[in-house]
């Protein structure tokens, strides 16, 4: 068995640093169980939990890690592997082996974690917790604290959350160095899809090839593939359409490194040699929207202002080709972008894709004073508060042709003051366009990571000859 790992130090001083933070009682960071797909021994591949990756590095099943603020005491607890596991599993580290590994002293049998933290819980000493996600991991959770599944989220540590995600929000320089490689495998996979592609082929073949990159290159996906000629539909699964002349390729996709970095870009790119005059147009509406919002970003700029900065840039462009109407920047104040760019131009990237996502979306995209926007569009914007050095993000605009929502809007008569629904009625069928890349703050401004793709439409025509 093979450890992907930083060195010591690294973990021990992230564990000092939030037992600091913290300060009082325990703190009890769950690992993840393999989990079951269809029958208990067929089970999903293993992915431990990134909060557990970053203070503890292991990344094997059924641990888990206590901190005990007060006394410094540091225990992780596991099960060592008998003669049973070994004939299927081959030899495994021992536990303590393990633990020594990333800077840990103690080890315990998984069996007493329940005792010992309801022996803390009936000594009057606090449990922090982070909310858990994972079926097994609520389940044990309730019976350890005596609670219900529903009442875990009454005891979750506001105070734990908030000083996980000041540590795990600044990327430090080994994080980068792997996010830097997550995104150039990530690069790669887009590569797979622009040069393989011909007409007449099914959406899976393409995507098989973008999965073949990221799996040669030693790692996995980061997320499921979006590969679609239907690239308004924002979540599209679906691979089985045939792709033809004249239709566009909306491919987001992304790979984790075997540390567990992710990378996440998308391209758009036509399935013939060329894209259509209109393609063309919609297109460079997009990556002007794209270059505007990389521009912006910088130590101090609220992402709330890029995403509303990069709304005005599409609605700019929108004018030029007649589908939209009056002063964009007062457009987009009245939500008129929203019925093209339905969802956020970006989020954190990190250990997971939508980085720290189980943690709550208030406190890692907003702030005490920065609320969450309950309006369309606006709530589906996952980060909106100042940019830090060492944050890593995507910036993603898009134009999303949704036939539905038209008709939605077409029906309330909404903004047609803004909005000439006579022209759009002319691009129904036109589609989607999203251009997705992934950006390090740095002091003075940002740095795109990974190695080129091609987004202009020279560049992409030229990968499509
Ligand atoms: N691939 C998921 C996203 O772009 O947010
Ligand atoms: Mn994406
Ligand atoms: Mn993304």
């Amino acid at each position: 068995m093979h450890l992907h790992l930083f060195d010591e130090l690294v973990y021990t001083k992230r564990r000092q640093k939030l037992s600091a933070n913290v300060g009082d009682g325990l703190i009890l960071l769950m690992g993840n169980e393999d989990s079951s797909m269809n029958y208990a021994d067929n089970t999903y591949p293993f992915r431990q939990d990134s909060t557990f990756l970053y203070y503890a590095g292991i990344d094997i099943a059924g641990l888990a890690l206590v901190l005990d603020t007060e006394s410094g005491e540091e225990t992780l607890f596991g099960r060592e592997a008998g003669i049973d596991d070994i004939i299927w599993t081959g030899p495994l580290p021992s536990l303590q082996d393990l633990a020594t590994k990333v800077g840990i002293a103690k080890t315990k049998p998984y069996a007493q974690l329940g005792d010992v933290l309801k022996k803390a819980k009936d000594t009057g000493r606090r449990i922090h917790i982070l909310p858990p996600y994972r079926p097994e991991n609520k389940i044990k959770l309730a019976e350890w604290l005596q609670l219900s599944i529903a009442g875990l989220q009454e005891v979750v540590s506001l105070k734990l959350i908030k000083a996980v995600i000041a540590q795990r929000e600044c990327k430090d320089a080994n994080e980068i160095a792997e996010m830097e490689a997550a995104v150039s495998v990530s690069v790669d996979m887009h590569l797979a899809a622009m040069q393989y592609t011909r007409p007449g082929m099914k959406e899976y073949e393409i995507a098989a090839k973008v999965e073949e990159a990221a799996l040669a290159a030693g790692g996995r996906l980061s997320y499921p593939t979006i590969l679609t000629i239907n690239g308004q539909v924002l979540h599209n699964h679906f691979h089985g359409n045939q792709v033809a002349e004249g239709h566009m390729v909306l491919c987001d996709a992304g790979a984790e490194t075997a540390m567990h970095y992710a990378g996440d870009l998308t391209r758009t790119f036509p399935v013939g040699k060329q894209f259509t005059t209109r393609q063309r147009e919609m297109y460079q509406v997009v990556l002007d929207a794209l270059d505007h919002a990389a521009g912006l970003l910088q130590p101090g700029i609220q992402y709330k202002e890029v995403h509303t900065q990069a709304s005005v840039k599409l609605l700019e462009g929108l004018k030029n080709l007649g589908l939209v109407k009056g002063d964009p920047a007062e457009a987009v104040a009245a939500g008129v972008h929203t019925l093209f760019f339905q969802c956020g131009l970006g989020h954190m990237i990190g250990l997971d894709v939508h980085d720290m996502e189980d943690l709550g979306e208030q406190y890692v995209g907003y702030s005490d004073t920065l609320k969450k926007s309950t309006e369309f569009g606006w709530k589906s914007l996952r980060l909106g508060r100042e940019l830090q050095t060492g944050f890593v993000l995507t910036v993603e605009p898009g134009i999303y042709i949704i036939p539905e929502l038209i008709d939605r809007w077409v029906a309330e008569h909404k903004l047609s003051n803004f909005v000439d629904y006579n022209t759009l009625a002319g691009y129904r069928d036109f589609g989607g366009i999203r251009i997705e890349d992934n950006f390090v703050i740095t002091e003075t401004g940002s740095r795109k990571l990974g190695k080129e793709l091609p987004k202009t439409i020279a560049a992409v025509e030229a990968l499509r000859q």
